[in-house]
């Protein structure tokens, strides 16, 4: 079904994220049908580009990102004719006049601003949407980091927010539009099956990784200003915690799911210099091995001799609340770690007592596992006994879901669903102001006691699950990091 018309304005139209997910997650909706006719997409930036121009950079982009089959029907040329271009700076006039001339010749479509931008520029392009009359009804889309720290996010929140109403402003968490993140909350809530078991009666410990393959590329300059706490945790893996945490919502309404979010970050365990070496550990990798061959090490890559940025974060977080009191949620994440897996496994409490006596193997505990990416499914390990003639032997065996096996469809990419919820005027998988501003006030007092210490981030060889120290944080509460469920 297509959504209302729309003119969309993405700033920063040349860039990167532009070039290899906006471009091709609009044009993937189109395929399907889901753009209609009117809608207008207007490409901003710096660079004098005629429409010509940016359509054929669009064009490239998309040669580069979708699949060569899908850009071979007449739908390439109707997208691209839906594109057009104006060259205006962030802090001068020039351009803007034209901009606004053209969004408000469309009263009847939604305006969409998309800031495709380095972060210090949304407060001037806000600005400059006020100024011409562009904010009214419209909807800006901001993007990861929104500050590097609780003070710099609210001075961004505040600069956006003298524009533009909390209902206008869409944070972007791109975990939030992936396929399997949605589909925790369909597990959670559509099934009878795990609610009455979500809690620290039953639960034992959950675990979230999401582990990265490559390294930091050509993307150190930036990388080394925010390190995996900032790049990974504050956003991706605290939103992923809030899912599998929260109070079941009353609805799906926008404010109902982020009430309960900002609950469960409220109720995260402080970490800070008391605590932070017995429940944190930052790495960083160094040159090592790939499945392509050998690779260099962070420093390396970022061409300098020293730097204290972390590519690596493992915690043991803790929710202080009735429902998950005493339940560790040990996080992880890194770049240059063994394989490309995310996933989070719910690991169930022990059965109280073994009926089968002596020698039929270990009662392994159950987990639900929800792998995000690859290979995107669910898992449910369960005991059963060893098929065969012979007496009881227990067995541990997964009741295995794949969703690429069970549904012969595209998996689409997580923009795809994102935007178009910002032309819906639907907020539920954008993050609210005070959900961004609690995520730092838990942040803020890890980096500070990091940079207390004298102990600079722990070596690791690329290719490897990570520092030792991460395996023995896990270990010493006598569980250890799962892999593949
Ligand atoms: C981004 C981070 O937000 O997420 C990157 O800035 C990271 O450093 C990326 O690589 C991971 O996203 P995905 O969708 O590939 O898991």
């Amino acid at each position: 079904i297509p959504v209302a018309p729309f003119v969309l304005t993405v700033f920063g139209a040349t860039g990167d994220l532009a070039r290899r997910k906006l471009l091709p997650a609009l044009f993937h909706r189109d395929l399907d049908g889901q753009i209609p006719d009117e809608a207008v997409i207007i490409g901003v930036s710096r660079r004098p580009l005629s429409d010509e121009e940016f359509r054929n950079f669009a064009r490239q982009a998309l040669v580069d990102h979708v699949p060569e089959a899908e850009l071979e029907g007449p739908e390439l040329d109707r997208f691209l004719g839906r594109l057009s271009y104006i060259a205006a700076n962030a802090d001068a006039d020039p351009g803007w006049p034209e901009l606004a001339h053209r969004v408000s010749s469309l009263p009847s479509h939604v305006p969409v601003y998309y800031l495709a931008t380095a972060p210090h520029l949304f407060g001037p392009i806000c600005e400059r949407l006020g100024k011409f009359g562009l904010a009214e009804n419209g909807r800006v889309v901001i993007e990861k980091p929104i500050g590097k720290d609780l003070a710099s996010a609210l001075a961004l929140n505040e600069q956006v927010g003298k524009i533009f109403t909390e209902d206008q402003v869409y944070r972007i968490d791109h975990y939030l539009g992936k396929e399997t993140v949605q589909n925790l909350m369909a597990l959670r809530f559509a099934n009878a099956l795990f609610e009455p078991l979500w809690n620290n009666a039953h639960i034992d410990h959950v675990q979230i990784t999401v582990a990265e393959a490559l390294g930091v590329e050509e993307r150190a300059g930036y990388y080394d200003t925010a390190g995996a706490m900032r790049d990974m945790v504050q956003n991706h893996m605290l939103q992923l915690l809030c899912l599998v945490a929260m109070e079941p919502p009353a609805s799906l309404e926008a404010d109902a799911v982020r009430d309960e979010k900002l609950k469960v970050l409220r109720a995260l365990k402080p970490i800070d210099d008391h605590n932070m070496a017995a429940v944190t550990v930052r790495g960083q990798y160094r040159a090592g091995a790939s499945a392509g061959g050998a690779v260099p090490g962070y420093l390396d890559e970022l061409g300098s001799s020293h730097s204290e940025t972390e590519t690596f974060v493992a915690v043991k977080a803790e929710v202080e609340n009735w429902r998950w009191a005493g339940v560790p949620f040990y996080l992880r994440t890194g770049k240059r770690l063994a394989s490309r897996v995310s996933e989070i496994v719910v690991g169930f409490r022990p059965v109280p007592h073994s009926v089968f006596g002596e020698g039929v193997g270990a009662i392994e505990q159950n987990r639900l596992v929800i792998r995000l990416q690859p290979d995107e499914g669910v898992k449910l390990w369960l005991m059963i006994k060893d098929p065969g003639p012979g007496g009881i032997r227990l067995t541990h065996v997964p009741l295995d879901m794949s969703f690429a096996k069970a549904f012969k469809v595209r998996n689409p990419d997580a923009y795809e669903r994102l935007l178009l919820d910002v032309v819906r005027g639907n907020q539920t998988l954008f993050m609210r102001r005070d959900e961004v501003e609690a995520a730092w006030r838990w942040v803020d007092p890890i980096l500070n006691a990091w940079r207390h210490t004298k102990e600079a981030p722990r070596p690791y060889t690329a290719g490897t699950w990570g520092p030792s120290a991460a395996i023995a944080l896990i270990e010493r509460d006598g569980r250890t990091w799962l892999e593949d469920g």
